[in-house]
Formats: structure tokens, sequence, C-alpha cells
């Protein structure tokens, strides 16, 4: 007495997840460990060492939520895994164990795009429907996606160079503060003042919606260097109140864009690992607020990698038909636009 459950695999960067989810979005069962702890040293994400984590534990976590769901395998009908963009290495071993499975367990296989998870994770429990406006901000993304619908997605801008994490990242080891550097920043920045330092807001004024922070980065260094009594909580605000102007002015561009293709659209969500910052979300309430949008933030279990977002991706295309062969290659690029 099961509604269509669909088992998702997520191993894309550092981050070892699997999850069962029903044809309503409901998160059945999931099961994650983070490798935070194990890249820290490093200060960022080793490959080989992800990798490997990922082989250690994922058998134990698919385990674990099929326990945790009270069913069997012949309750599940199909197995999604990221196939990419990511960390080949770790895509590998989600995608090897997905593909074992539904061959011994004649299961149709689905090969999700990450973005596309990310893309589509707003519907789980979120109060929307397309067409809507999505900001992806993650320590590996940052792109503004207008979602027509499934494998309908209008990429109409992104970052230039650095995803506003991976800035996040940056700035944190400039700093002398620890990885990841989002979580770290914004905390010092409840203790700092903004105004202390004048650091550039790039792209203002730009036309279009695309982003960049490496200006912003090498901005920080250049005032690390010169002033040695700077206060790293200052610092920190500074930065933060940097990063979050340039997206909300970015973001106002985007709606803007949105409204000429899509003018029913009044939908705007945020997903990624940024997404968890307490102030980018009340800015960009404020913001989408001014144009009468809906403004959807996922759980913050959503925004970051998890598997829910995979298996409801892959629920999403086995309901449409489309399923992957068992030949399907891994692909550590694979931009959203060629999943459309
Ligand atoms: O989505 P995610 O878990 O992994 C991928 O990159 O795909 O995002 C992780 C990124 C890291 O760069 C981290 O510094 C950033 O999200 N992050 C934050 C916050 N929490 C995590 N950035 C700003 N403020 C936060 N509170
Ligand atoms: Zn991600």
């Amino acid at each position: 007495n099961f509604a269509m459950l669909v088992l998702g695999i997520e191993t894309s960067c550092d981050e070892t997840c699997a999850a069962i989810v029903d044809d309503t979005g409901r998160i059945i069962a999931e099961s994650m460990t983070s490798q935070i702890k194990d890249h820290q040293p490093f200060g960022g994400v080793v490959p080989e060492i992800a990798a490997r984590r990922h082989l250690d534990c994922l058998d134990d976590h698919i385990r674990t939520c099929l326990d945790k769901a009270g069913c069997q395998w012949g309750n599940i009908a199909a197995i999604a895994a990221t196939a990419g963009p990511g960390l080949i290495g770790g895509i590998a071993v989600g995608v090897m164990t997905a593909k074992s499975l539904a061959f011994a367990r004649d299961l149709p296989f689905l090969a999700i795009n990450h973005l596309e998870g990310h893309a589509l994770s707003p519907m789980l429990g979120g109060n929307i429907a397309y067409p809507y406006l999505l900001l992806l901000v993650s320590g590996g993304h940052c792109q503004f996606v207008l979602c027509h619908g499934l494998g309908r997605y209008a990429v109409l801008g992104g970052t230039r160079d650095d995803a506003a994490g991976e800035a996040f990242d940056k700035a944190a080891r400039l700093l002398g503060l620890p990885y990841p550097g989002g979580p770290a920043i914004e905390q010092a920045a409840r203790g700092g003042d903004a105004t202390k330092i004048d650091l550039p807001i790039s792209m203002l004024g730009h036309a279009g919606c695309d982003m960049s922070f490496s200006g912003l980065k090498s901005a920080l260094d250049r005032h690390v260097k010169r002033h040695s009594a700077l206060k790293v909580e200052d610092c920190a605000a500074a930065f933060q109140h940097a990063v979050v102007s340039q997206l909300c002015e970015r973001a106002q561009n985007a709606i803007i864009m949105s409204r000429e293709t899509a003018p029913s659209c009044h939908h705007f969500a945020v997903a990624g690992g940024v997404a968890a910052n307490a102030v980018l979300r009340a800015s960009l309430a404020a913001l989408t607020k001014e144009y009468h949008w809906n403004f959807v933030v996922p759980d913050q279990k959503l925004c970051t990698d998890n598997a829910a977002m995979i298996a409801w991706a892959g629920l999403l295309r086995a309901r449409a038909g489309q399923c992957n062969g068992l030949d399907f290659a891994p692909r550590p690029r694979w931009p959203l636009q060629e999943n459309s």
C-alpha cells in the first residue's frame, strides 16, 4: 500500500546522501553524512577524499532509508542519482551504485543533473507553481533560472567568475575564518559594522543579471593587507553587505527580465547553500515584496546539497517517461541549458 516511491542518491560534492520521496513530494526517509570535518584541515573539498568517503558510507545510507521508510525494494519504483555536474569521483560512486541497484532490481534508472535537482527543490513542500524565477547560489553555482516547467529552464544570467558561496569561502580564508566560509562570515558579521570598510558592489547598473565576485574578493584582500588593525567582524560585515547588495540588485533585473518572457510569473525562489544566509533572505524577501511576488525559501536542509531533491527530479522525469539507459556516462560539466 505504498504511493510511488523513488530513491535518490547525491554524491557530487562533500555530502553523501540518500532519500526516498513519494509522488506528492513528501520526503519519506533521508540519511546523510557531511564530510566537512574531513575537508576542513585543507580549507576546501579534496576530491579524492570525497570520493572515498562516499564509497565508505553510501550503502549504509541507502539501507537506512529503506528501514526508515519501512519498505522493501519491491516498493521502490525508480532509482535516481546525481550524474553531474560536480566532482567526478564522487559522482561515479553514486551513479555506479544507482545503476547496479537498478540492474539488480530491474528498476528504471534516472541520471539527474544536480542543477535541475536544485531548480526543482522549491516544489518540495513549497507553495509554488511554474513559472518561477530561481536564484541558485551555492559554492559551485550562481545563476538566475526561469523555470517554465520540467526540462524547460531559461538561464537569465550567471556569475562571470566565482560563485557567491565560493566567494564567501575565499573571503573567510583571507580573514582567517574556518571553512565553510559562509556560516563563519555570517556569524562574524553579526558583531561587525559594514560601514567601516568601503568595498565595491560589482555589476551595479549593468544590464542583465550576470554577477561577479572576484573583484570584491581582491578588494578585500588588498584592504586586509594594507590595514593591519582591521577588525575581522567589520570586514565580514562589509563583505557580506557587498555580496547581498549585488545579489539583490541583480535579482531586481532578473525579475524585470522574467516578466518580459513570462508575464504571469510571480514566484521567486532561492536555493543553494548561500540561501541559508539570513541577511540575504531578508533582503530578497523585502525586494520581492515590492514587486508583490511570492518569495519561497526551501527548508535549510533542502537548500544545501541533498538527495530528496534528486529523488524528486527523478520522480518527475520517471513520470514523464524520461528514464536513462545504464550506459549513461557521468558528466563533470553539465550546464542546465543542456537539460532543456
Ligand atoms: O549547496 P551547497 O551546500 O554545496 C554546493 O556548493 O553545491 O553550498 C555550500 C556553499 C559554501 O560555499 C558555503 O560557504 C555557503 O554555501 N554557505 C553560506 C552560508 N551557509 C553556507 N554562505 C553564506 N551564508 C551562509 N549562512
Ligand atoms: Zn549543490
